[in-house]
C-alpha cells in the first residue's frame, strides 16, 4: 500500500486541528472535513464519500467527547462513538481504506486497585470494562472496528491536551486569571497526551505498516493536582491551587482513578524511549497565543 491520500473526519476538533497542521507542513495529499461536510453518523453520506475520495488512510478524529452529557440516553454519543465509527469501518472495508481511530483510557474500570495488577499501566490487551457511557461507547466502536475485518490502528490517548480547541492546560491558564484559589483533583491518576506526539507517533505507525492497537500517553503518573503544578511551574505563574478529591467534585459521569497506558508496544514498535510530560507542556506554552 503507497498510503499517500489521507481523509481526515472530525478536522475542526482539537485532534483534527493538529493533523491539519502537520499535514499542511508535509507533502501528503489530504482533504480534511468538519462534521458539516460529513456527518459520520450518516451512513449514505459516509459511503458515498469513500467511493468517490478513495482515500488510502481514514484518520478518525470525529468522536462525542462531552463525557458527562453523554450519560443522557438522548445525547449523539452511541450514535457517534459506536455506530459512527461502525459506518467508517464497513466503508473502509469496501474501499481497503487504512482506517486508524483514536480511543481512550476510559475504556479500561480506571480502579486504583488495578495499579497493583498493572504498576506501568493497563496494557493494550487489558480487560475493557468501562465505567461510564462515553467510555461504553468507545469501547463498541473499538469493537465494531475489529469485527469489520479491516486493516486498522486504535490509538488509546488520554488527558488530550494542545494549543487548540479546550482542554485542562488550557482551562488551568484561564482559570489562573480570575485570582481566584483553583481546586484540583489529587485523587485521579493518568498522565496527559499532547496531540503534536499522538499525531508524531501515529505517523510513524502508518510508516512502519504497524496495524493494532497502541497506547500513546506520556511516561509520568501524576494526579490532575501534580499536572496543574507542573503547568504553572513551567508558565512561571505563582497560581493558588489547592487540592480536592472526587467526591468532593460532584459530577454526573464516573470517572477512572487509574488513567495510566501502558506505553511498551508502542516504545518497542517505533524505537522512541520517552515521551515526558515537561516536554508537551513546554511545547504548548510556546506556542503563539498561549502565554500572551
Ligand atoms: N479530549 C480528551 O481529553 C480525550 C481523551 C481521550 C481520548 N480522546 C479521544 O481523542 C479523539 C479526539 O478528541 P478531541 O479532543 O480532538 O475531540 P474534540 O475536540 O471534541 O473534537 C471532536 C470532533 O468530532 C466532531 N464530531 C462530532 N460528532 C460528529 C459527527 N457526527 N460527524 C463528524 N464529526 C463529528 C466534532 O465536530 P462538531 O464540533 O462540529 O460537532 C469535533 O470537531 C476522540 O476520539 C476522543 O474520544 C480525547
Amino acid at each position: 500500500m503507497h498510503q499517500n491520500s489521507y481523509l481526515i473526519t472530525g478536522a475542526s476538533g482539537q485532534l483534527g486541528t493538529e493533523w491539519q497542521h502537520v499535514l499542511k507542513a508535509s507533502d501528503v495529499d489530504f482533504t480534511a472535513v468538519d462534521s458539516d461536510r460529513l456527518d459520520i453518523t450518516d451512513k449514505t453520506a459516509v459511503y458515498e464519500f469513500l467511493r468517490t475520495q478513495k482515500p488510502d488512510v481514514l484518520i478518525n478524529c470525529a468522536a462525542y467527547t462531552n463525557v458527562d452529557e453523554a450519560e443522557n440516553p438522548e445525547s449523539a454519543n452511541d450514535a457517534v462513538n459506536y455506530l459512527g465509527v461502525k459506518n467508517l469501518a464497513d466503508a473502509c472495508a469496501e474501499t481497503g481504506t487504512l482506517l486508524v481511530h483514536y480511543s481512550t483510557d476510559y475504556v479500561f474500570s480506571g480502579n486504583l486497585s488495578d495499579q497493583k495488577s498493572f504498576p506501568n499501566g493497563y496494557p493494550e490487551d487489558a480487560p475493557l470494562r468501562p465505567v461510564n457511557s462515553y467510555g461504553r461507547s468507545k469501547m463498541k466502536g473499538e469493537e465494531a472496528i475489529r469485527e469489520s475485518g479491516i486493516c486498522y490502528l486504535i490509538l488509546r490517548v488520554s488527558w488530550l491536551c494542545s494549543a487548540h480547541g479546550n482542554n485542562f492546560l488550557k482551562t488551568m491558564l484561564r482559570a489562573s486569571n480570575s485570582g481566584k484559589q483553583l481546586k484540583v483533583v489529587s485523587d485521579q491518576i493518568g498522565s496527559p497526551a499532547f496531540t503534536f506526539d499522538v499525531v508524531d507517533l501515529t505517523r510513524k505507525l502508518i510508516t512502519l505498516k504497524k496495524t493494532g492497537t497502541f497506547h500513546i500517553q506520556c511516561d509520568e503518573t501524576i494526579s490532575w493536582y501534580e499536572f496543574a503544578e507542573m503547568i504553572f511551574r513551567e508558565a512561571g505563574i505563582d497560581a493558588d491551587l489547592a487540592p480536592v478529591m472526587s467526591n468532593e467534585w460532584p459530577v454526573k459521569a464516573k470517572r477512572p482513578a487509574f488513567s495510566k497506558l501502558d506505553t511498551t508496544k508502542l516504545k518497542h514498535e517505533t524505537g522512541i524511549s520517552e515521551i515526558p510530560v515537561k516536554d508537551g507542556i513546554r511545547r504548548v506554552l510556546n506556542e503563539p497565543g498561549i502565554l500572551n
